[in-house]
């Protein structure tokens, strides 16, 4: 079955306004072809004045994370009914750097991920192990436990509406990325549990980003494993000519 790749900007707190606006325009000028879908993560303070900005249809917009409830006294925290409320299409849940530098547990994820669906948003579930675990040979172990204590707490009808994104640690800002056959090892595997925990036809839906010091040179043997739908990508995606080649990269 044929899986429409997915290219996403992660911004993380990077670019000011009047950078974004620039990298918007420059993207929006020449993103011209439409094999794949796109989507920016900027700020939460960026999105709304990005979506007002943006005159196209094929870039939808995200949020890099969401609270684990609803409303309340949450100083600093945004709800997943604030970002349903102003528009936003999708959200960011567990990404690594949310798990080591905020505390966020594979329950509060779960909550995320509850949130994010009740408010008609697209969760983009984030797992991969860090560089002991690899290590040890243990990923396949860490992973299968960060999706069945979190992302498979989902019905089948819910778990359709989320794209997975396999982020090993190791190679997240650090230059160093999985090879193609590494990703395509633990995409197969992250697939398989899906088709084991629902169906086969899920799993054969469901996108699977790769994350990790994605960039121009190395996205395309990355893409063009069977298993990988495209990527997460974070500091490549701060220039946009480099963003854009990244999305060239998945014809
Ligand atoms: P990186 O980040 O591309 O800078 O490694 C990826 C991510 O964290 O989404």
């Amino acid at each position: 079955m044929s899986r429409k790749k997915l290219i996403a900007a992660n911004w993380k707190m990077n670019l000011t306004l009047e950078q974004a606006a620039e990298w918007l325009a420059e993207v929006e000028e020449n993103l011209l072809e439409h094999h794949a879908d796109v989507v920016l993560f900027p700020s939460f303070i960026y999105i709304t004045d990005l979506m007002d900005l943006y005159q196209g249809e094929q870039i939808l917009f995200g949020a890099q994370n969401c609270s684990h409830l609803e409303t309340g006294a949450l100083t600093g925290e945004v709800s997943a009914m604030q970002l349903g409320s102003a528009g936003v299409d999708y959200v960011i849940v567990g990404h690594s750097e949310r798990r080591i530098h905020f505390g966020e547990t594979n329950e509060a994820i779960k909550q995320k991920l509850k949130m994010a669906l009740k408010h008609e948003l697209f969760p983009v579930f984030c797992c991969g192990e860090p560089l002991d675990v690899r290590n040890a040979g243990k990923q396949e172990e860490y992973v299968s436990r960060q999706l069945t204590e979190s992302l498979f707490a989902l019905s089948a009808d819910e778990i359709a509406d989320v794209t997975i994104a396999y982020e090993p640690v190791w190679a997240i800002g650090t230059g160093v990325n999985a090879t193609p056959e590494q990703a395509q090892e633990m995409h197969a595997f992250i697939r398989q549990q899906v088709a084991k925990k629902y169906s086969g036809k899920i799993a054969g839906e469901i996108r699977i980003l790769y994350g990790g010091s994605c960039k121009p040179d190395n996205a395309k043997p990355l893409f063009a494993c069977p298993d990988v739908d495209g990527g997460l990508i974070g500091g490549a995606s701060l220039n946009a000519e480099d963003f854009l080649s990244i999305v060239m990269a998945a014809k």
